[in-house]
C-alpha cells in the first residue's frame, strides 16, 4: 500500500538529521518493498524566511494530506528577536494543535552499549526503560489568558495552565494502553498538592483507572519528586503520564539517563493524524557541519513504521540496525566517550542503511 510521507527538516541540524532518515526509507523502498513517497515542506525558522511564517498554508495543507509527518527540529538564535507568533516555535506548537496531536510519546530506552555514556552510574541506568506519555496539545503551553501587561507601573507575566477533564481523560487513557502493552504501571505526575489543574488531573486518572483500567497498577508522584526520582532509581519507572509542560521537562531530564539527548526519537498522535521527531532541538552551533547525531530521527521513524504505516516488521528491522551500528562501535560526537575519532552524521546514517540493506 503506498503511503505518503511529509517531510519537515525545520533549521539548524534539522535537514542534516532528517536527510539521513529519509536516506533510511530509500532503503526500506528499495530493499523491503515499503512503498513511501515523499513531499518536503518548510516549517519553523525556514518557514518564515520561506513564507513569512512559522507553519506555512501550504505545509499544513501537505501535513493534512499525508499518512504521517516526519520533523526535524526548529528555532534559532537568528528569528529570537522576532515576535513570538512569527517565531519558530510557534511554527511547531502550531502544527502540532492544528493536527490536534495530543498523545507525546517520548520513550528513554537505555542502549546497553552507551551505558559508559551517561553522567549516572552504570548500575543505575541499566535495563531503563521508560515511556513518557506527555499531553502536547493543552495545558499552560495553550492556556487563556496569557500575556505581559503594566500593573502599577511595572509589566507582570502571566500564564494559564489548564485542563479540562476530557483532556485529562484521553491522555491518560492513552498512558493505560500503552502500559498493558509493556510493564503495566503507570506513575501519573503532578503537582496536586499545591494546583487546582493538578488536584482535578489525579481525580480524573483515578476515576479512569477504577472503571477501565484497574488491572494496571497507578501511582502518583508530585513534579518535583518525580524529577529526583528519575535520577535516584529510574529504573522504577514503567510509564509516565503528565502534562505539556511537566512533560517538557521530564522528558529532557530521562532522555540524560541515555547519555545522549541524540538518542529519542518521539511519536505524537492525535485522532487523526501522526507526526514524528527527535525530541532534542536544532542545535544552531553545530547545525551544518555534519556531525550530528541522527538516530533519534531515524528511531523516529521506526516509530512511524509502527504506529502510522502498520510496519512493526520494518519497525523491527530498523531498529536491530541501529543496534548493530552501536554494535560496531560507531559513535557520533555526542555519544565519543571513548576518545576515538567520532563518526559524522553522514557516515552514521549510511551505517544504519548498510545494516538495513544486509538484513533485507
Ligand atoms: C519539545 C521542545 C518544544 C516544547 C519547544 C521547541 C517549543 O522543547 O518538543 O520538547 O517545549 O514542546
Ligand atoms: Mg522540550
Amino acid at each position: 500500500m503506498a503511503v505518503k510521507i511529509a517531510v519537515l527538516p525545520g533549521d539548524g541540524i534539522g535537514p542534516e538529521i532528517v536527510r539521513e532518515a529519509v536516506k533510511v526509507l530509500d532503503v526500506l523502498n528499495s530493499h523491503f518493498a515499503l512503498e513511501a513517497s515523499y513531499e518536503e515542506a518548510s516549517i519553523g525558522g525556514a518557514g518564515f524566511e520561506a513564507d513569512g511564517n512559522p507553519y506555512p498554508d501550504a505545509t499544513k495543507k501537505l501535513a493534512h494530506a499525508s499518512d504521517a509527518v516526519l520533523l526535524g527540529a526548529v528555532g534559532g538564535p537568528q528569528w529570537e528577536g522576532l515576535e513570538k507568533p512569527l517565531r519558530p516555535e510557534a511554527g511547531l506548537l502550531g502544527i502540532r494543535e492544528d493536527l490536534g496531536l495530543f498523545a507525546n510519546y517520548r520513550p528513554t530506552k537505555v542502549h546497553s552499549q552507551l551505558l559508559d555514556a551517561s553522567t549516572l552510574k552504570p548500575e543505575v541506568i541499566d535495563g531503563v526503560d521508560i515511556l513518557v506519555v506527555r499531553e502536547l496539545v493543552s495545558g499552560i503551553y495553550f492556556g487563556q489568558p496569557r500575556g505581559i501587561e503594566i500593573v502599577d507601573g511595572e509589566r507582570r507575566g502571566y500564564n494559564t495552565m489548564a485542563y479540562r477533564e476530557s483532556e485529562v481523560r484521553r491522555i491518560a487513557r492513552k498512558a493505560f494502553e500503552a502500559a498493558r502493552l509493556r510493564s503495566n504501571r503507570v506513575c501519573s505526575v503532578e503537582k496536586a498538592n499545591v494546583l487546582e489543574v493538578s488536584e482535578l488531573w489525579r481525580s480524573v486518572v483515578v476515576e479512569l483507572h477504577q472503571s477501565e483500567f484497574s488491572d494496571v497498577e497507578l501511582s502518583h508522584l508530585y513534579v518535583d519528586n518525580a524529577a529526583m526520582q528519575l535520577i535516584r532509581n529510574p529504573k522504577q519507572f514503567d510509564v509516565i503520564v503528565t502534562g505539556n509542560l511537566f512533560g517538557d521537562i521530564l522528558s529532557d531530564e530521562a532522555s540524560m539517563l541515555t547519555g545522549s539527548i541524540g538518542m529519542l526519537p518521539s511519536a505524537s498522535i492525535g485522532e487523526q493524524f501522526a507526526m514524528y521527531e527527535p525530541i532534542h532541538g536544532s542545535a544552531p552551533d553545530i547545525a551544518g557541519q555534519d556531525v550530528a547525531n541522527p538516530l533519534a530521527t531515524i528511531l523516529s521513524v521506526a516509530m512511524m513504521l509502527r504506529f502510522s504505516l502498520a510496519r512493526a516488521d520494518l519497525a523491527e528491522k530498523v531498529e536491530l540496525a541501529v543496534e548493530q551500528v552501536l554494535d560496531s562501535g560507531l559513535r557520533t560526537a555526542d555519544l565519543n566517550f571513548a576518545g576515538e575519532t567520532p563518526v559524522s552524521c553522514s557516515a552514521m546514517g549510511s551505517a544504519v542503511c548498510a545494516a538495513l540493506e544486509a538484513l533485507a
